[in-house]
């Protein structure tokens, strides 16, 4: 039986992970959410982690308000840096593995190749600088833990970028998204049965990428998305997504990349398991979750 804590289990991706984990047999799970666990004070952080009992501790709990992180940059780095810093040293004092996931935003989006695990990291935004911090400083304490980075996580625990396409697509006539920023979609019920393949090698430690196979715009990501809600045969104002350009979307506090597509090859490599392409994870995400909780709802 393995032991295992998930910090930030009311997540989009850490719910779906301790979900998956509770379903499968060989793991005992515990909860850990902001109600249990406030990030911002390490004090905190010592004595609730100090407390658990594990063999793996799973952490996706961070700061993910990319426009947020931009102007409480300090705040970031103590939530997104110091604290899974400390989580793992408490972790390594336990004997136990550690597992911290990271972002796709550590890189700067220049260059318009997937992402590897090896490629420079250059965050462009004060998220992406604390998320590379964090990855940093678990590493700095065991090489041999865990640091996945994914990419646009979308499923049922907490509605995404995905979730709100859809939502314009049955309130207005025109919808646009993004047409010149790539990356790779995550379903995070799809993440949480990839992790255990990865758990379960041996000796598998460092930078791993994991998300869905192949990569996207945004606009491409919602068009796929629109099309499996349209076949559901759920009404819609519109079945077209309009193209919008990076540099036009000015509400946005910080800088993004603008290339960030992840190639999960090392992924492959290492647990023989190939992410199925993220095209069929959304059709899968729609029609199971979206749409029908449409049909439940009787909107
Ligand atoms: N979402 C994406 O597209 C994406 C892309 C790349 C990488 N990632 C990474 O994937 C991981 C999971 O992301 P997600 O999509 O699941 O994000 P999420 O839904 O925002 O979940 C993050 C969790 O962290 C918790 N949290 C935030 N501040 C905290 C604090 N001070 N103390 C304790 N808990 C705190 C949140 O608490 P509440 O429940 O109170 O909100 C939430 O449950 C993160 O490490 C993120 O950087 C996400």
């Amino acid at each position: 039986m393995i032991r295992i804590a998930v910090v930030g289990s009311r997540g989009r991706l850490g719910a779906a992970v301790a979900r998956f984990l509770e379903s499968e047999p060989g793991y005992s799970v515990t909860r850990v959410s902001r109600d249990d666990l406030d990030l911002s004070d390490l004090r905190v952080v010592e004595d609730v982690i100090g407390g658990l009992e594990f063999d793996l501790l799973f952490n996706s709990a961070a700061l993910t308000a990319v426009d947020f992180c931009e102007g409480e940059e300090e705040l970031a780095m103590t939530v997104n840096a110091d604290a899974p810093g400390k989580m793992a040293e408490i972790a390594a004092s336990k004997g136990a593995r550690m597992i911290h996931v990271g972002t796709d935003y550590v890189y700067g989006g220049e260059e318009d190749a997937p992402r590897c695990e090896g490629d420079l990291a250059l965050p462009k935004s004060a998220y992406g600088r604390s998320k590379l911090a964090g990855d940093e400083k678990v590493m700095a304490v065991d090489p041999e833990f865990l640091v996945i980075r994914t990419s646009w996580v979308f499923g049922p625990d907490r509605p995404s970028f995905l979730d709100m396409m859809l939502d314009r697509a049955r309130e207005h006539e025109v919808v646009a998204a993004v047409a010149d920023k790539v990356s790779t979609p995550c379903y995070s019920e799809d993440f949480g049965k990839l992790l255990v393949s990865l758990i379960g090698v041996e000796g598998a430690g460092g930078l791993v990428n994991l998300c869905n196979s192949g990569s996207c715009s945004w606009q491409q990501y919602a068009q796929v998305g629109l099309d499996s809600l349209v076949a559901c045969g759920v009404p819609v104002k519109t079945e077209h997504i309009g193209a919008v350009g990076l540099a036009n979307m000015t509400q946005f506090v910080a800088p993004r990349p603008v290339f960030t597509a992840m190639s999960t090859e090392h992924f492959h490599e290492i647990t023989g398991v190939k992410p199925r392409p993220w095209q069929e994870a959304v059709d899968t995400y729609v029609r199971d979750h979206y749409a029908k909780r449409l049909q439940v709802s009787g909107t």
